[in-house]
């Protein structure tokens, strides 16, 4: 992020703590409650965000060398991402096209040769060509070159590799224009460059929750001081936030108590990260947050629509990471799960209350502004 970008968000916050304003919509927002809960809308959320947008399945540091793979079912689609010998990293439905038994069993691994299909011992190569088929002399005739694994579309970008699920057709190209899809915000991530980063840790939660209520926690400072008083909250001051729509994306500004201090300071040294957790809505379902020293990478996946599974991966650079104890990052961590412990428990209510009939709408406060946009991107998707 540029520094004269980073000095105008700090110098918006300042302004807002000591008028103490908000950063306001023009006036408030709905949005209905069962597209949290309704199985036609879920039905095509999944069909249309979890089947034909790039999704974030791994990172950099999980694929740095030739033959390191990783396979993921969190979409609901078996994916398989692996480092050819050649350095190119490809994705393929982790289906065998024998008979479509899951090929790679592990959820990661390093130093593979080929995938060996554990039915009937059918063998791929790294860039998915179907190698080998047990018995071939007496299987009967069959194209080889046409019954490799299926390709998905993959693009590898600042640390973290995106992948579109839906199996590719012959001739289509597995190139993804992740640059176009991440439009106003790419070069924010380039600046926080990740790529070199370290994978600190993934943890997996499964809150009874819609994957879209998840995201939702994120988008608002509002509920801190309530929710979080014993947790995160002493860290920021009180719903000091700068939001800003990038494309179909967000970004916003956080701002920490130790931002009242910074003018004894002059602007050219300014950081915006040592007062302030920089987050980004990357639509449709992950949320970055970057901080002084790490960054949290937050990914919402559906399981039906009352359950969600959202992975909390901590990233650092290993150069930052050297310099202090491992523990000093499991207390990190430990602490943003605390703070989602909280969210995840007031969210289960949420979820099952929204049956009720209670209410029809879920209403969004003016400086609630983000959870409006990121529906409405939503809405606007599945059109
Ligand atoms: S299903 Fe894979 S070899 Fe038969
Ligand atoms: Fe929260």
């Amino acid at each position: 992020m540029q520094h004269a970008d980073q000095v105008g968000y700090i110098e918006r916050m300042l302004e807002m703590a000591r008028a103490n304003r908000r950063d306001d919509a023009p006036g408030i927002a709905h949005t209905p409650v069962d597209t949290y809960f309704s199985r036609e809308r879920y039905d095509r959320e999944v069909a249309t965000l979890f089947r034909r947008y790039p999704l974030v399945v791994a990172f950099s540091a999980q694929l740095r060398q030739p033959g390191d793979f990783v396979t993921n079912n969190d979409s609901g689609q078996p994916i398989l991402v692996v480092r050819g010998r050649d350095g190119v990293l490809r994705a393929f439905l982790n289906v065998c096209r024998h008979r479509s038994a899951t090929v790679e069993t592990q959820p990661c691994g390093a130093g593979k040769r080929a995938f060996v299909c554990p039915y009937h011992g059918w063998s791929y190569d790294l860039t998915g060509k179907l190698i080998g088929i047990t018995d071939g002399a007496w299987f009967g005739d069959l194209d080889r070159s046409r019954h490799g694994l299926r390709p998905l579309a993959i693009a590898e970008r600042c640390g973290m590799v995106w992948v579109v699920p839906t199996a590719l057709e012959e001739g289509q190209s597995t190139e993804l224009d992740i640059d176009s899809f991440l439009g106003a915000v790419k070069p924010d991530l380039e600046s926080w460059d990740m790529t070199g980063w370290d994978v600190h840790s993934v943890t997996p939660i499964r809150p009874h929750m819609n994957w879209k209520l998840v995201i939702d926690t994120f988008l608002e400072l509002y509920h801190f001081r309530y929710l979080h008083g014993a947790s995160v909250a002493p860290l920021f001051l009180d719903n000091i936030t700068t939001y800003e729509r990038r494309d179909r994306h967000a970004r916003f500004a956080v701002a920490k108590k130790t931002l009242l201090e910074i003018d004894k300071e002059p602007s050219s040294t300014w950081r915006l990260l040592d007062h302030a957790v920089m987050l980004y809505n990357l639509f449709p379902h992950t949320v970055l947050a970057y901080t002084a020293d790490h960054c949290g990478v937050f990914t919402s996946f559906p399981i039906s629509p009352d359950e969600s599974l959202i992975n909390v991966s901590i990233l650092v650079d290993p150069a930052v990471r050297a310099m202090r104890p491992e523990s000093y990052w499991d207390t990190n961590r430990d602490l943003i799960l605390a703070a989602l412990a909280e969210d995840f428990a007031v969210g289960a209510t949420i979820q099952t209350n929204f049956r009720s009939g209670a209410n029809k709408v879920q209403t969004f406060g003016k400086f609630e502004k983000a959870l409006d946009w990121y529906h409405s991107e939503i809405e606007e998707a599945l059109r």
